[in-house]
């Protein structure tokens, strides 16, 4: 890992004084590991409202607690059952996964307040704290440094728990959260049917072992599935990865069936039998599905419309190749398999695929490459830290995630009405990157 510190900023200046704060962020393109944000000062320095009547300035009740974990490092009131409580929060204790107090008047003694049996580790939770000032029982506590692998990457977001009344009924928020989506799963399925002669099939076969070879570098899984009358899967994803991509003998070694053109089937065989994970199918991978065909299917046993539902569901990006004289005159057919208009090509004979090569080669490249935080692209919400700070009302949770587009920043403003909904709101108009909107 390779970081280094380019900002060394204020962030806040508060009546506790000045807290400074470390923002690392990564070189160029490598790979992030972000340990972020924050060295403070503060024992258990706090901030006593004047407006909390059991506070007496001449005598004040102090509260101790582990200096390297920060305790005190934020500080809120809340009431429960009427009582007033002090929420405070360590940031740092427990391996930066961080914990709260609630801290009593009258017995001037912190208890830990447990939250959930299973949250997450590493967050440093507490590092922004908030109550909801008008129903005085409803507080949120954010940790804005939950580090995540997605592929070569190291995601940066955050975590918030919102609770009332120190229920264990807690709602988790995850402000400005990156979807991890990395690598590319891809399926080759190729007509098989009668009407293609023998030449042609190997014509075929080349043209896809050229293809696989050519993105050889990136992070792209095969399976080649053959059909005609039945699908047939010649390998899937384990078998490509456990071969190291060498697969040409086992794609030569297909036994031909030479049946009917039931592309419907096909499809619908690929999306329920080969993109699951037990044939090697990552979750988080893009799919991609490059169907090849010559003919017009007569299918009787299932409609493009179920296939493209079935693919719809779970996000397959779809291209369709139409080979020979069928395609010349028409590509409804082609529009029915991929999905979209741009993701169709025909060309006039198997010994033209060919000239298809370069550009399906840089469809890949170009589908492979947006996984965000990928070298070359800008980073969006990777490394949002969303709960840097954050702010509770009656209806709305809104957190600040200052690493979100370039650390530009912003806000998220979330519905907690259910359907919960959210809104992400930055300067968009300004050239704001490093201006950490939301701290
Ligand atoms: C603290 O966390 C880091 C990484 O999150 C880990 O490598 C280390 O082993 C942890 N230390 C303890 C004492 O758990
Ligand atoms: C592919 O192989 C690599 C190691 O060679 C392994 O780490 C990875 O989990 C494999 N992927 C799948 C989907 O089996
Ligand atoms: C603001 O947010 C939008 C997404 O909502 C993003 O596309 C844009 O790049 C952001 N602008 C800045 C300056 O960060």
């Amino acid at each position: 890992m390779r970081c280094k510190v380019l900002q060394q900023k204020v962030l806040r200046e508060s009546h506790r004084g000045i807290e400074p704060s470390l923002t690392f962020r990564p070189t160029g393109k490598m790979k992030l590991t972000l340990p972020a944000v924050f060295l403070v000062c503060i024992g258990w320095c706090f901030s006593l409202s004047s407006s909390f009547s059991v506070i007496d300035t001449e005598t004040p009740v102090i509260f101790k607690g582990n200096k390297a974990d920060q305790f005190g490092y934020r500080v809120i009131q809340t009431r429960s059952n009427r009582a007033p409580w002090l929420i405070v929060s360590a940031p740092l204790s427990g391996n930066r996964t961080g914990s709260l107090f609630r801290c009593s008047y009258d017995t001037e003694k912190c208890q830990p307040l447990i939250l959930h049996h299973n949250y997450t580790p590493g967050i440093s939770l507490g590092f922004s704290l908030a109550a909801d000032e008008v129903t005085d029982s409803k507080i949120v506590a954010c940790g804005p440094t939950w580090e995540r692998r997605c592929g070569e990457f190291d995601y940066l977001n955050g975590v918030c728990y919102i609770m009332n009344n120190f229920d264990q009924n807690l709602k988790v928020v995850r402000p400005a959260f990156q979807e991890c989506v990395s690598g590319v799963d891809a399926v080759i399925l190729y007509d098989d049917s009668g009407s293609i002669n023998d030449a042609a099939f190997q014509t075929m076969q080349t043209f896809f072992l050229n293809l696989i070879n050519s993105v050889n570098d990136l992070d792209v899984q095969f399976a080649v599935v053959q059909y005609s009358s039945d699908p047939f899967l010649i390998f899937d994803f384990t078998t490509y990865n456990n071969t190291g991509g060498q697969i040409k003998n086992t794609l030569h070694g297909a036994q031909r069936i030479r049946g009917n053109t039931f592309t419907p089937t096909a499809i619908r065989f690929v999306v329920e039998k080969v993109f699951i994970p037990e044939r090697g199918m990552r979750p988080d991978s893009k799919k991609l599905l490059i169907v090849l065909t010559d003919g017009i299917s007569n299918d009787q046993r299932s409609t493009f419309e179920e296939a493209k539902q079935a693919a719809d569901a779970k996000g397959i990006i779809r291209y369709a190749i139409g080979v020979g004289q069928n395609f010349v005159e028409g590509q409804d057919e082609l529009h029915k398999i991929a999905s979209s208009a741009r993701n169709i090509f025909s060309v006039k004979s198997f010994d033209a695929l060919h000239s298809l090569q370069e550009e399906l080669k840089e469809k890949i490249f170009a589908i492979e490459g947006t996984s965000g935080a990928s070298p070359g692209s800008s980073f969006q919400l990777e490394l949002s830290q969303g709960g840097f700070s954050t702010l509770l009302t009656a209806e709305h949770l809104v957190t600040g995630a200052v690493g979100a587009y370039g650390w530009s920043g912003g806000l998220e403003k979330g519905f907690l009405a259910q359907p919960p909904q959210t809104k992400f709101l930055n300067d968009s108009t300004a050239h704001s990157e490093d201006s950490y909107l939301g701290k």
